[in-house]
């Protein structure tokens, strides 16, 4: 029996700034951000985005010409969580009217629980091949103003039906895993911002990498060679560059600079301008290389390194379908990235410090182009979603109403 994923969507936000506006802004050269650290562009929700939004964007249409009634398992992934007890999990499922015979729950270890979710997804359907389980996997990355991780903030949401009936990706049971107290990167609950030791983070993904992979070549006998593409947890691009090139020194294998671009520079593509998306980012990477229209994936082999800080790492492996390029969303994705608003510094400040009552007081969220649902706003205590019309998605901003926003 095969098990994999029979399909993947992503969802970011229609809004985002060109980090020649931030390179400006922090007197910083741009060459640092597009070379050092292989950004251009980030993704910047709008105040009525949130996770559960984004998720739901991007689930609607993984779920498309999918029956309703084969989910039996929501698993949200997220470390930007909006609620303590209830899981982003269930807003989701009622958005998308899902059946009520389903388990629906939220998990987090940084940016690799949806690699987790992926796991257990597989484990469910190897006991119960008629179901089928959807995973969201939904993030806003912040640093904060003027921080070092800034250039790299982003967002956004991947959703995949995991199922015995794959479509893009087979995967099989074996995972190298590893597991370490760190505080390399962390956000404790009074902190809407994380705190993050940069180069010591670096150091723990790469030692991470090589734990994970000793692991998985234990268990499997693999050798470096037996993958044709590496995808990678990107934090941001050059991450990905970094860490192939450490994985192949590691393993003594020689890597003239042709091999590894051809070997992960597909997956950097989305990366670089749309910024970490935490739990999304790896499949964000997948999809990036999915995407490209030059490449006939079937029958490869991909690497997959997933890295959530704390720290936990896992890598493995998946075999591209045949057939594939027919159930992805490429020229709608391609569409959706290039028609995206730019946004003036100005208005990424006013976005970026946008902030929902924190005592709970109803309030109205102002309207701004999104996908088909967005926040609405907050009424005693709770976020209040809504279906946004076709035809007012793209449409045009309701002004800046970002302070005036009237309460409810
Ligand atoms: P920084 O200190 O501002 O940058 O922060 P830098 O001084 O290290 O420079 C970065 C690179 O740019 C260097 O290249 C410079 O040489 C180069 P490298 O030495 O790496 O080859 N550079 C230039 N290049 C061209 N022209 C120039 C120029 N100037 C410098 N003029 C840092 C960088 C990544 C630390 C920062 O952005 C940060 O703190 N980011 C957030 C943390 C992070 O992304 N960590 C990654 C690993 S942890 C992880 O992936 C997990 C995570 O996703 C969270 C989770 O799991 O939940 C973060």
């Amino acid at each position: 029996m095969k098990i994999g994923i029979e399909s993947i969507s992503m969802y970011v936000p229609r809004y985002g700034m060109d980090l020649r506006l931030l390179a400006d802004a922090r007197n910083v050269d741009y060459a640092k951000y597009k070379q050092g650290i292989g950004q251009e562009f980030m993704s910047i929700p709008s105040p009525d985005e949130d996770i559960v939004t984004m998720g739901a964007n991007a689930a609607e249409q993984a779920m498309e010409g999918i029956d309703p009634q084969s989910i039996r398992t929501v698993i949200f992934a997220t470390e930007s969580g909006i609620d303590q007890s209830k899981a982003a999990a269930i807003y989701v499922h009622k958005l998308l009217d899902l059946p009520q015979n389903c388990r629906t729950v939220e998990m987090k270890q940084a940016c690799c629980s949806s690699t987790s979710a992926l796991h257990f997804a597989l484990a469910t359907i190897a006991l119960k091949p008629n179901e089928k389980v959807l995973i969201i996997a939904s993030d806003i990355a912040k640093y904060g103003l003027g921080s070092a991780g800034e250039p790299t903030q982003g967002a956004g949401a991947v959703a995949m039906v995991i199922s015995a009936t794959p479509r893009i990706l087979e995967l099989g049971p074996d995972v190298g895993y590893f597991t370490k107290d760190v505080m390399d990167f962390w956000r404790p609950n009074y902190k809407d911002e994380a705190l993050v030791d940069g180069k010591y983070s670096i150091k723990v993904y790469m030692d991470a990498l090589e734990h994970c992979w000793e692991h998985y070549q234990a268990d499997t006998n693999a050798a470096f060679e037996d993958f044709d593409y590496f995808c990678y947890h990107l934090p941001f691009s050059r991450m990905g560059t970094k860490a192939h090139s450490h994985l192949a020194r590691q393993q003594k294998v020689p890597l003239s600079s042709q091999e590894l671009q051809r070997q992960i520079e597909p997956s950097l593509r989305y990366n670089r301008i749309t910024g970490n998306a935490y739990t999304a980012s790896l499949y964000m990477g997948l999809l990036s290389l999915l995407d490209s229209k030059e490449l006939n994936l079937a029958h490869k082999k991909i690497g997959f390194f997933s890295y959530g800080s704390g720290c936990m790492g896992a890598f493995f492996g998946g075999t591209v379908l045949p057939g594939y390029q027919d159930h992805l969303y490429r020229s709608e994705r391609e569409a959706w990235l290039r028609d995206r608003k730019h946004i003036s510094y100005t208005e990424y400040v006013e976005f970026y410090t946008h902030r929902l009552p924190q005592n709970g007081h109803n309030y109205r969220t102002s309207r701004h182009r999104s996908g088909s649902f967005r926040l609405a706003g907050v009424e005693n205590h709770q976020r209040i979603y809504e279906r946004v019309p076709a035809s007012m998605g793209a449409a045009a901003d309701s002004g800046k109403a970002l302070a005036a926003a009237p309460a409810v």
